[in-house]
């Protein structure tokens, strides 16, 4: 009998990289709280995205906390790589320069990590699978790898599939697609067992507040001005965190080796639509809305369809209601953990990133 036919999950022991960001710790959260004996060691660099507090339910809890193990590292780095993917039954790369706008101010770190630590990741998974074929390890690590639906690039009608053509327009899907493209080569090149998933829009707790809902819901809270882009009338497919990270553990339990899976959340929205309902929610006004200069090269629409995914087993749980409710309340109840983000080095970020654009701001019309 298999691990998953008596209900035990098919990887014992996971690397999760960039598990102390918003859907890694997310995922990381959900694996261990299930409490099915996994073991989960998080590789992060820590970056401005990287935080401790979203991992302090697990370092909380004496029994998920003897499962977990938290590393601090860079997964471009394979003297740090290398041991843990020997250790490891799956490895699954949230790790990633994750925010477009700061792509557009500096693009090489998102090269750095998103292109050359993948690679060294699918390396370390290489040396890995000979081990495996030597009889050194039981079988080679599975990868997955965390993709996003903007390597699709703007879809002005239609919902994008599995199989279409990548055409990533900034430097962030760029290196995310670039990424891809990594794996899919080790796949064929090197028979490596590898999968993908594209992920929509996504929200919830502890994301962090470069991110439209959080920085909007955080700034309405202490009634600051909330910088629209264009003409807010970009649209976006929402899905909510849990589902997201609950996804990808069903595409590494039951993905097909060399496939991509899309995960959407089934909602699509324009921003204009995103702010009125936390504004609503929050009891703040419109007047706090200020439409600013566009971001440049700005996506218009993302849309997948998610049949392949379906196909494969997976529905998601929670509504855009349900979701979108849990997240204001929860920022609006927990200012103790994005308070101290919103200082340092997020003051310089936020000035260069809008202080021009508000300065030139008019009052959006609603
Ligand atoms: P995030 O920015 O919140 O977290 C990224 C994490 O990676 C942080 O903890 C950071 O410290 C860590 N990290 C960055 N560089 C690293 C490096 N070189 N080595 C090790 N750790 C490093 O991002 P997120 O929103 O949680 O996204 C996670 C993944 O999901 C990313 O790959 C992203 O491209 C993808 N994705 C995100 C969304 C979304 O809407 N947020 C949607 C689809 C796909
Ligand atoms: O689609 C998946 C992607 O979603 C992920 O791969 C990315 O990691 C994630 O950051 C997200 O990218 P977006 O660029 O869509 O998300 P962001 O929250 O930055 O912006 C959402 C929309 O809101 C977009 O149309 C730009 C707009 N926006 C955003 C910010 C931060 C504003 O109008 N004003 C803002 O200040």
């Amino acid at each position: 009998m298999t691990s998953a036919q008596r209900g035990q999950p098919r990887f014992e022991r996971l690397l999760v990289t960039g598990g102390a960001g918003f859907i890694g710790s997310c995922f990381a959260r959900d694996v261990l709280a299930r409490r099915d004996g996994t073991h989960i060691t998080v590789l992060d660099k820590m970056t401005y995205a990287g935080n401790p507090a979203n991992l302090a339910p697990i370092t909380s809890d004496p029994e998920q906390a003897a499962r977990f193990r938290l590393v601090v590292g860079d997964i471009a780095d394979p003297a740090v790589v290398a041991p843990l993917v020997a250790q490891a039954d799956a490895v699954i790369n949230f790790a990633a320069e994750s925010h477009v706008d700061r792509s557009i101010l500096d693009p090489e770190a998102f090269l750095r990590t998103d292109v050359l630590g993948v690679h060294v990741l699918l390396e370390a998974c290489r040396v890995e699978q000979t081990r495996a074929a030597a009889g050194h390890r039981e079988r080679s690590p599975r990868f997955l790898q965390v993709s996003t639906d903007e390597v699709y690039g703007s879809v002005e009608t239609g919902e994008s599939r599995e199989d279409d053509r990548l055409e990533p327009r900034s430097p962030y899907s760029a290196a995310k697609a670039a990424g891809e493209l990594l794996v899919n080569s080790y796949v064929v090149t090197y028979g490596l067992d590898a999968v993908l998933t594209r992920g929509s829009n996504t929200y919830g707790p502890y994301q962090h507040p470069e991110k439209l809902i959080p920085l909007f819901l955080t700034n309405a809270i202490g009634d600051q001005q909330l910088p629209l882009y264009g003409d807010g009338l970009q649209r976006r497919d929402w899905l909510y965190v849990a589902d997201h990270a609950g996804a990808i553990g069903h595409v590494l339990e039951h993905g097909v080796t060399g496939q991509a899976y899309n995960v959407g959340g089934g909602n699509e929205r324009t921003n204009r639509e995103i702010v009125t309902l936390l504004l609503d929610r929050l009891g703040k006004p419109w007047s706090l809305v200020r439409q600013v200069e566009d971001r440049p090269g700005h996506d218009r629409r993302y849309a997948m369809s998610s049949s392949k995914l379906a196909a494969l087993g997976w529905q998601n749980k929670v509504t855009f209601e349900a979701g979108l409710a849990a997240t204001i309340d929860w920022f609006a109840a927990n200012d103790a953990w994005w308070r101290p983000i919103k200082s340092g080095e997020w003051e310089t970020y936020y000035s260069r990133q809008y202080g021009a654009r508000l300065a030139g701001s008019s009052k959006a019309s609603q």
